[in-house]
């Protein structure tokens, strides 16, 4: 079968190469084989194939993986040859409080993942995929769904009428748009782009923000909430907007801290946290049961994920250069096969 692989190491785009590797090994008991159809780019996949977190050279890079069941082994009973499945992020964490802070386990960093035509693997570490999802759509959940999903609904406990502050418009915060119009909040979207803020207008954003033309963004979201400021911050940036987020909430608000566009590490303004008595809470992705509560939720609410862009699985360079020169809008997908 066909896959991508590293070829350097540290990894560059350069040097990815697009091989024939073994085909799928038949299925043990409690695995299934899964033909492989799509997956979708994270920022997390950019920074392994660009060689800024160490894997071993040949490593297959993608933690995101959708397709349909070809076989079964022994003892699975969830799926069934035929169905329509997609893969999560963090293939032993199924339930319950985060297992690890190691990324060991992870397909596309820690072990291979899913830029390749098919896998076997523990029936565990896929899901069902919505009904009348695209492979493509589907392959959008396993990262960055589910890490907008956990920030609003499991570490955050959003409800209506809530106010939740959005940065930029990558798959993450895209996702957290969707959702928290669903739920019946109010959402002040940020952007680089005066042309993305305007299709995040018909995506339901409230109030838009051009954080390249509003520095001071946290003041100018604290004044649009008449000043008392925003329940929930979606912080993708981190080190570099985690100020202008806290600036942005509410005492006793929320920022879900999961992201590092704007810096890995940096000073904070810490007596401001503390002032404001805010909750400032780091994450990584989710569980296989925080998943499947996302998929009821999409399914239930309508809500079809954003791709901007599709590029074929050997085009998947110029996909991640896509990425890197900020074209995309929510979700870049990949097709395979
Ligand atoms: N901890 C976790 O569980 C977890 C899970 C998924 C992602 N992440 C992290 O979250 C971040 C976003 O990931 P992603 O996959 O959604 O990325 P992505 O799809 O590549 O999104 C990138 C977008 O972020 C926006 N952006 C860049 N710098 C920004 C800044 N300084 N302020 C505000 N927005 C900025 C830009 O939007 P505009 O073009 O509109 O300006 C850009 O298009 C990454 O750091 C990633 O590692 C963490």
């Amino acid at each position: 079968m066909k896959a991508i692989r590293t070829g350097a190491t540290p990894s560059t785009l350069e040097a990815l190469e697009y091989v024939d590797i073994d085909d799928a090994k038949a299925p043990g008991p409690g695995e299934i084989i899964v033909a492989l159809k799509a997956s979708s780019l994270n920022y997390h996949d950019y920074a392994v194939v660009r060689g800024m977190i160490p894997t071993p050279q040949g490593r297959i890079p993608m933690s995101d993986g959708a397709g349909e069941v070809t076989a079964v082994g022994d003892g699975v009973t969830e799926f069934s040859v035929g169905d329509s499945v997609v893969s999560t992020f963090f293939p032993e964490w199924l339930d319950g409080a985060p297992l690890s802070s190691a990324f060991t386990g992870v397909p596309g960093d820690g072990i291979d993942g899913y830029a390749r035509e098919h896998v076997t693997a523990s029936a565990a570490s896929f899901t069902r995929a919505p009904t009348g999802f695209s492979h493509a759509e589907a392959a959008t959940l396993t990262c960055a769904g589910v890490t907008a999903w956990r920030a609003l609904f499991v570490d955050y406990s959003l409800k209506p009428g809530d106010t939740v502050l959005v940065q930029g418009t990558g798959g993450v915060s895209i996702f957290a748009l969707q959702l928290a119009k669903a739920a019946g909040a109010t959402v002040i979207a940020t952007s680089s782009s005066d042309a993305k803020l305007e299709r995040v207008k018909e995506l339901g954003a409230d109030h838009l923000i051009n954080y390249k033309e509003v520095e001071a963004w946290g003041p100018r979201a604290l004044e649009l909430t008449g000043g008392r400021g925003v329940d929930c911050v979606v912080e993708i940036g981190g080190a570099g907007t985690l100020d202008q987020s806290m600036l942005a909430t509410r005492i006793g608000g929320h920022v879900a801290l999961l992201g590092v566009l704007a810096g890995m590490a940096g000073p904070v303004q810490t007596a401001l946290l503390f002032s404001k008595n805010l909750k400032v809470q780091g994450l990584t992705v989710g569980s296989r049961a925080m998943q499947l509560d996302l998929i009821a939720a999409i399914e239930a609410n309508g809500i079809r994920p954003v791709i901007s862009d599709s590029f074929a699985m050997q085009e998947l360079a110029d996909a991640f250069r896509h990425q890197e020169a900020n074209k995309h809008f929510g979700k870049i997908a990949v097709e395979i096969g």
